[in-house]
């Protein structure tokens, strides 16, 4: 895969969460502008520091913003830890990563401002800074999102697209929540694989 073609794959994930986020319209990008004004600086920093440890972080995150976004919207219910939660069904269990990065942005933002910014909004600005401090684009996110109170695991296990599925059914699923071929591509593939590759240093 050339440079170029993994950069083509980020602005395709830039167009796919501004879809997401339009049909949230009510969201705005100062939502904690005097509630939490470093709300930006605390997640970028612990972003950072997540993936100096393992650069393979910055493609978990954005994948956990992505299988948490399937399902009921952004609401960030696959971190509930309930027995019949999102984060045990099959596209998830013991693949999706990063809730213990999610945990410590969490513990930092708690303490700067207790009570105040939603899971669904960290997670959110966590995967632009994952894909912005991996190379590729940034883009403005909008906040305002609630958390779920509830899961929904049967809708995690037949929304979510599966290693199973065939192409026909992979296609489907994201045209059930808005996206179309292109994001198909730049989501199962380029970029995950691009994130991948470049962890380990192999050429892209
Ligand atoms: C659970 O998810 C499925 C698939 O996305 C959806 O059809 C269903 O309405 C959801 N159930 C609840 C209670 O939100």
């Amino acid at each position: 895969m050339k440079k170029s073609d993994s950069f083509y794959g980020y602005s395709l994930i830039l167009a796919f969460f501004m879809l997401f986020l339009a049909a949230r319209s009510q969201l705005i990008t100062d939502f904690y502008k005097t509630s939490c004004p470093n709300i930006m600086a605390i997640v970028r920093r612990e972003v950072q520091n997540a993936i100096k440890i393992e650069m393979r972080m910055a493609a978990s995150l954005l994948r956990l913003h992505f299988h948490d976004c399937f399902v009921n919207g952004c609401d960030a219910s696959i971190l509930l830890d309930v027995s019949d939660g999102e984060k045990f069904a099959g596209p998830n269990l013991n693949s999706v990563r990063g809730f213990d990065v999610v945990d410590n942005i969490k513990t930092s933002v708690e303490s700067a401002c207790p009570g105040v910014v939603s899971c669904a909004d960290i997670v959110a600005i966590a995967a632009r800074d994952s894909v912005l401090l991996s190379g590729g684009p940034t883009w403005k996110v909008l906040l305002g999102r609630r958390d779920a109170l509830v899961a929904n695991q049967s809708g995690a296990n037949t929304g979510l697209p599966s290693p199973f599925d065939n192409l026909g059914n992979i296609i489907l699923k994201f045209a059930n929540v808005g996206l179309n071929l292109k994001d198909v591509v730049s989501l199962s593939d380029s970029l995950i694989d691009a994130l991948y590759r470049r962890s380990y240093n192999w050429t892209i």
